[in-house]
């Protein structure tokens, strides 16, 4: 890996004083910033409209395409932060692994890794290899304004889960396999992957990205003595190597509540909780010095209006307990969710937190 880089790019006092960042950096915030993971996607039909006839893959390689889709879920939904539009598996297939996202199923990968061999589809990645990653990330800084633009990766082990399974997995069988039969392998394997996000996320925040998050989607598929011994020293990796760039280091998984403290630990600055573990106890498991973002059940946007204001509430009111609060759902957005649904959320939020 190379341990030269630039400086990322000084972002605007705008942006600096963002209630976004502010939450993250645990300083006060005039009110609770909020922002949902998969807001730019399936639920926006502007956003339908624009992939028309463009697979998903390729729609994350055309720069103003990028621009437009990130843009969107700002301008409607008046969000306190813009996730960058693209997938965990892009870096993979740009370094040239054969792997395609199916509608309706996830990445799916003609070449599962299972053996030594296999690791000689996963060489470095360069800042060329993914040129319309600077590009865009440059033209969003540029119109977003004082609003913060957030780059983000998929972590070691959740990358691996998808090279290993072939594709999406409920159980993670053949990942758990290697994992548990072939240390030394998987330890190679995770080494590689931490690589190749580091470098990622380097390209995002040196063109101008404003924070990182983590995905370890689906790191709570395993016990914590386990995360700790075979995940930590990857994820780690990843995370230390931008530190260096001041960037808010988001770190998030789906039922990880067991996991959290450790989830804090590998160099995160916020961590990100789904909605099973109220945040009162959230911040108790990860302990003082961390912000934490979260945790609406993406579900609840599917009950009356004043049902979800009660929920939003119960979150805001748990979240007082910690030093930063960044108000998300606890997962993505559901493709058939209703966005007014999601503009009505943000406007609750925003008016009930004001201070
Ligand atoms: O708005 C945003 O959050 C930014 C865009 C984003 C996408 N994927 C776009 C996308 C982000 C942050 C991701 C991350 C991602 N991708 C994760 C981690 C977050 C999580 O949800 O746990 C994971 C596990 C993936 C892998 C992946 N890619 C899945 C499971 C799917 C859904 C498959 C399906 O169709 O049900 C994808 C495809 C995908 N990624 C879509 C989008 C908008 C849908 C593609 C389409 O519109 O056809």
């Amino acid at each position: 890996m190379t341990e030269t880089h630039t400086p990322a790019p000084k972002p605007s006092a705008d942006v600096r004083d963002s209630a976004f960042l502010r939450a993250c950096r645990r300083e006060t915030v005039p009110h609770t910033p909020v922002w949902f993971m998969r807001q730019a996607g399936r639920s926006l039909p502007e956003y339908r409209k624009v992939r028309e006839g463009i697979p998903m893959l390729e729609s994350c390689m055309i720069p103003d395409l990028i621009t437009e889709i990130t843009l969107q879920p700002v301008r409607r939904h008046k969000v306190d932060a813009a996730i960058y539009f693209s997938d965990i598996v892009v870096p993979l297939k740009a370094i040239g692994v054969d792997l395609d996202i199916k509608p309706g199923v996830g990445p799916v990968v003609a070449n599962p890794i299972r053996t030594k061999a296999d690791l000689a589809q996963l060489r470095d990645l360069t800042p060329e290899d993914v040129p319309y990653v600077t590009e865009a990330v440059r033209q969003l800084t540029a119109e977003l304004g004082g609003t913060p633009l957030i780059g983000f990766a998929g972590a070691p082990f959740t990358l691996a889960s998808y090279l290993v399974e072939g594709g999406p997995s409920k159980n993670h069988e053949f990942t758990k396999a290697m994992m548990y039969g072939e240390p030394t392998l998987w330890a190679e394997l995770l080494d590689r992957l931490a690589e190749i996000t580091a470098q990622f996320l380097r390209v995002q925040i040196e063109a101008g990205a404003s924070a990182i998050q983590l995905f370890d989607s689906w790191a709570g598929a395993l016990p914590l003595q386990d995360y700790r011994a075979s995940v930590m020293p990857a994820s780690a990796k990843v995370l230390d190597a931008v530190a260096g760039y001041g960037v808010p280091r988001i770190h998030f998984g789906v039922g990880t509540g067991e996991l959290l403290g450790a989830m804090g630990e590998v160099g995160a600055d916020v961590v990100g909780v789904d909605w099973r573990v109220p945040l009162d106890e959230a911040v108790r498991r990860i302990g003082p010095g961390k912000a934490v973002q979260g945790n609406l059940d993406p579900a609840l946007l599917f009950t009356p209006l004043e049902t979800l204001r009660a929920k939003a509430d119960e979150v805001l009111t748990a979240g007082r307990a910690a030093e930063g609060h960044i108000f998300n759902l606890g997962h993505g957005v559901m493709p058939n969710t209703d966005p007014e649904r999601l503009t009505a959320l943000v406007e609750y939020v925003h008016e009930a937190s004001a201070r």
